[in-house]
């Protein structure tokens, strides 16, 4: 195993793009039966898709002579980190010692005391002799520490073992940590003419029930919902997370709170608005404005959160919402329309990925409701560039996922992910 050694001269970001160099899945660095560790070591992350955050999803797996002694996951914030969690079951598993063993770990172990103790105090008294690291820590004032702090100890360590997934998994949290606001999903139903409602505001519903429970799951993995107020006068959304029986939705139930954002700034939500009902996980929050009648924003302020824009716009201020957001540990938010809300989002470049379904239907008529209104882009050259797409069936609807980042690859290497009948929310 080739070695890394993160010399104390090493800054975090260098560190951090060393991590980002590995371009390839299944480097020769590393043999198929790490690769097979880490993998699983993800596929034990990704159980807690939509319980962590503000935390990341990270899996961790101790093996000696190629069999596993024990494995685990970061359930929860405030519960421990995964590899704790692998300590443990190999504690349970009857193997009170892991000396001499190899940690595969999808993040980088902390070395700072947060809710629960560092993880490298505890792989280190473990006796771990190597550790394979996924992706190094993104937080720009942690990255290569722990790294460093094993290194130093004498422990082996290898990064970037399946550092893409490792930091596609991680994507939002990603994001966040460093940019301290919500990593953003624009989400809209369509015709394959792009809109999103009927002349009359008839939205419901566009798409089939495949493709509604995939949009449902996303909701269970975000940490906010947004809309804007017409959605809520027209649609009467309860904009709630419902599991059914899916273990993620049981995931969803152990986090924080799903926020449900409405902007709003002239407070015009009507007080019988269902996204005004109290349900159990759920919070709702009225953005208004300052200029909203006080009287109408005292009757929501009875029940919901109301907060209040700056800005003279006359609408609620996206860049102002969107660092209180991340102040208040919304990591990913999901909006879900109406088509100026998306506007706002994607044309005022605070959006940073799309998931568009769209019904094999044609709607038509000039004043029907497009999934992105707003002025549109003047020139062609001034067009929102998406990279990194991937397509698949989900029931009779198409879904379309992709990233709004000039770094990723052009649509032309976009992949045809799944077909019919498979989950599409990944
Ligand atoms: N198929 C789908 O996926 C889907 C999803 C959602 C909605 N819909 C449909 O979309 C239609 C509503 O869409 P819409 O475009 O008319 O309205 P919308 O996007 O739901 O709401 C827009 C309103 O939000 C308020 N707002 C406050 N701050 C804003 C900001 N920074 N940027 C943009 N808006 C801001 C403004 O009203 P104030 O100035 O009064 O605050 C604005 O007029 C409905 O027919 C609904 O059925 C479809
Ligand atoms: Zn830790």
């Amino acid at each position: 195993m080739e070695e890394v050694r993160i010399g104390p001269k090493a800054s975090p970001r260098a560190t951090h793009r060393k991590d980002r160099s590995f371009a390839s899945a299944s480097s020769p660095r590393f043999s198929a039966r790490d690769e097979r560790f880490m993998r699983r070591a993800l596929t034990l992350a990704r159980r807690a898709l939509g319980s962590t955050s503000p935390n990341p999803m990270v899996g961790a797996v101790i093996t000696r002579g190629g069999r596993v002694l024990g494995e685990g996951y970061h359930h929860a914030a405030g519960r421990p980190h995964a590899e704790i969690e692998a300590l443990r079951d190999a504690a349970r598993r009857g193997r009170p010692s892991v000396a001499g063993a190899t940690l595969y770990v999808t993040l980088e172990p902390c070395c700072t005391q947060g809710l629960t103790p560092p993880c490298v105090d505890a792989v280190l008294r473990a006796g771990i002799a190597k550790v394979f690291v996924a992706a190094v820590d993104p937080n720009p004032s942690h990255s290569g520490r722990g790294l460093d702090q094993l290194s130093r100890a004498g422990v082996k360590v290898a990064v970037g073992l399946l550092a893409p997934e490792s930091m596609r998994l991680n994507e939002a949290f990603n994001h966040w940590i460093v940019e301290r606001t919500p990593f953003v999903t624009v989400k809209a139903a369509m015709t394959l003419d792009g809109k999103i409602a009927t002349a009359t505001g008839e939205s419901q519903w566009i798409t089939g029930e495949k493709a509604r429970a995939s949009s449902m799951r996303l909701r269970g993995e975000v940490d906010a919902i947004l809309v804007g107020v017409n959605t809520v006068l027209l649609d009467n959304p309860r904009l709630s997370f419902r599991s059914g029986s899916s273990r993620r939705g049981a995931a969803r139930r152990r986090g924080a709170p799903l926020r449900r954002v409405v902007l709003d700034s002239s407070a015009r939500t009507p007080a019988d608005a269902r996204v005004l009902e109290p349900a159990a996980g759920h919070e709702t929050i009225i953005v208004t404005t300052r200029s909203a009648p006080a009287a109408r924003v005292k009757r929501l302020a009875a029940r919901a959160t109301v907060w209040r824009s700056p800005g003279r716009s006359g609408r609620v201020s996206l860049s102002w919402l969107m660092n209180k957001l991340g102040r208040e540990g919304v990591t990913h938010l999901l909006v879900e329309g109406g088509g100026e809300v998306n506007a706002s989002f994607l044309l005022e470049g605070r959006a940073h990925r799309v998931a568009l379904f769209y019904a094999p239907k044609i709607l038509g008529g000039a004043t029907a409701k497009r999934g992105v209104g707003g002025k549109g882009a003047r020139d062609l050259g001034d067009a929102i560039r998406l990279g990194d797409p991937e397509w698949r069936r989900v029931g009779k609807d198409l879904f379309v996922t992709a990233r709004i980042n000039a770094d990723s690859p052009e649509c032309e290497n976009g992949r045809d992910v799944r077909s019919e009948g498979q989950d599409a929310a990944g």
